[in-house]
């Protein structure tokens, strides 16, 4: 429905080539750093001994060597958590298309770190890199959809709202190509690889202060009307843009009227208790049922399967590749498909090819072909957490709550994704050195236990009302819901109405 969406409205020249500009300085760019330190991680690794052995006269012990790569990729998340948290006073600061330009700090600084790192002998600066282009990736994970949300026509938000998501898996595709030994994942490849980030964010810089702040936080956070209708008339490419202006306000002023739920409020909401620790379940299942860890070591497991050391980077690049083209498959899939099928489908898939990978990296010395099963177990562990894991749970705290209580339903879900991320980066290669082959056991327990939860609470939300989905919740939470006559807006019980009326600033 999207494509004849774009087909029969005007997508202007101007709203395209913004949306593309920031998808790929910084959408591109989150993805691009996750997947960067996967390649060159052997040469990297190496550089952390030597330096240390130039430093100290002794070679780097194992066990240090291992905390300080797990911190290295880890700090990534635990910057994107920091970001995240910076998001909602830098976009009402700064606007959302200042803050994507005022975010290349976080990107051309750290680019450079990482750029002159092994010529200032220093593995340190990479540590501290990894942090700060996570906080970049933590702004950006949240302002492009913000950003493209607010350029985009009704009609067209939905379409433009996966071209984050495309560009990021393309960026992770494009660091796995870089990562290609004859290219830059090499023993001397590596600073410039991690350099290169800095270049989207350059682009981002230069181009797109051309183009149009966002005409609804002009119109309404900063009250600045001619702007806001100069804006909206070239991102429309016609003149009479009064009426979206006026829809616009109206629409403000009836999520003002609705008002807005804090984080704190939100968790002592007794008619919103189960919808929130769904969303909570469902966004650690999301990370750490371990797919990550594929992005960030997937030459290493790869390794420890047998695969040959020059076949490694080719199933890298094919793995990204499938995660690109499954991205916008599921776009589709989810429209047409129920969230609770596809939530269960898609745990299921990846609980089945962790216990099968599994298998196969126990019998990996006694059968030849092992390795190949070992592939195909990772490939249908991408698509099965493409078509649920992976989309869904954003979907559904769409879907769970009221515009009132989504901002704060939304912290607390990046929050939750954030973290999860990180200890999944920290404790994977530890857990890999730990227990061998049954490390994915551990993530094959997590998609069952993921599994069982959504089995049993969450119901199916497409298609449904909000009151519709607080009734299906309403008996897990204790609270009672009567339905007020016609049309009339749900009253709940009076503890919880209460509770609605605490609304503060969080
Ligand atoms: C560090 O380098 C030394 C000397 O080159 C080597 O013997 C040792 O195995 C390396 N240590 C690790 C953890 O790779």
């Amino acid at each position: 429905s999207w494509v004849s969406a774009i087909i029969t409205s005007i997508l202007t020249v101007v709203l395209a080539l913004a949306t593309l500009i920031s998808a790929f300085g910084s959408s591109f760019q989150y993805g691009y750093n996750v997947a960067v330190i996967n390649s060159p991680s052997p040469f990297m690794q190496q550089f952390y001994n030597t330096t240390y052995l130039e430093r100290y006269g002794s070679p780097m012990e194992d066990n240090f060597l291992t905390l300080l790569w797990s911190l290295s990729v880890s700090m990534y998340p635990l910057g994107g958590f920091f970001g995240s948290l910076m998001v909602a006073p830098l976009v009402n600061k700064l606007g959302r298309k200042g803050t994507l330009l005022f975010n290349n700090i976080f990107s051309m600084v750290p680019a450079v770190m990482m750029g002159v790192s092994e010529i200032a002998k220093t593995y340190e600066i990479i540590i501290v890199a990894r942090f700060i282009v996570g906080i970049c990736a933590g702004l950006s994970s949240n302002v492009v959809p913000m950003y493209l949300g607010e350029l985009s026509p009704k009609n067209l938000r939905g379409a433009l709202g996966i071209v984050p998501q495309l560009f990021i898996t393309i960026g992770i595709l494009s660091a796995q190509v870089l990562g290609i030994r004859n290219i830059l994942g090499n023993s001397t490849g590596w600073p410039l690889m991690l350099g290169l980030t800095g270049i989207p964010a350059l682009i981002e810089l230069l181009l797109l202060p051309v183009f149009p702040e966002s005409p609804r936080y002009m119109l309404i956070q900063r009250g600045d009307e001619k702007t806001a209708k100069k804006a909206l008339q070239r991102l429309r490419g016609w003149e009479d843009v009064d009426a979206e202006l006026s829809e616009m306000r109206l629409e403000d002023q009836s999520e003002k009227a609705e008002g807005h739920l804090s984080v704190l409020s939100l968790l002592s909401q007794r008619s919103l208790r189960w919808q929130l620790v769904s969303i909570i379940i469902m966004n650690m299942g999301q990370q750490l049922s371990g797919v990550n860890a594929i992005y960030y070591y997937a030459d290493n497991i790869y390794a420890t399967a047998g695969v040959n050391q020059n076949d490694i980077q080719y199933v890298t690049v094919g793995t990204g590749a499938v995660n690109v083209f499954m991205t916008i498959a599921a776009v589709f899939i989810v429209e047409a498909s129920g969230r609770r099928l596809l939530l269960l489908c898609g745990f299921g898939i990846c609980c089945g090819a962790c216990v099968l990978l599994t298998v196969a990296l126990t019998f990996q010395e006694s059968v030849t072909w092992m390795p190949y099963v070992s592939i195909t177990c990772v490939i249908i562990y991408v698509i099965g957490h493409a078509i649920g894991p992976s989309p869904i749970p954003y979907v559904v705290t769409t879907e769970m709550f009221r515009q009132s209580a989504r901002p704060a339903a939304f912290m607390v879900a990046g929050s939750v994704h954030w973290l999860s991320n990180f200890t999944v980066g920290l404790i994977f290669p530890f857990l890999e050195r730990g227990l061998g082959s049954y490390s994915f056991i551990i993530f094959s327990f997590i998609c069952l236990v993921t599994l069982v939860y959504i089995w049993l609470v969450v119901p199916e939300t497409k298609n449904k009302t909000f009151l519709e989905i607080s009734q299906m919740f309403a008996k897990m939470n204790k609270v009672e819901i009567k339905l007020g006559d016609g049309d009339l807006p749900l009253k709940e019980s009076k503890e919880s109405l209460e509770d609605a009326e605490r609304v503060t600033a969080f």
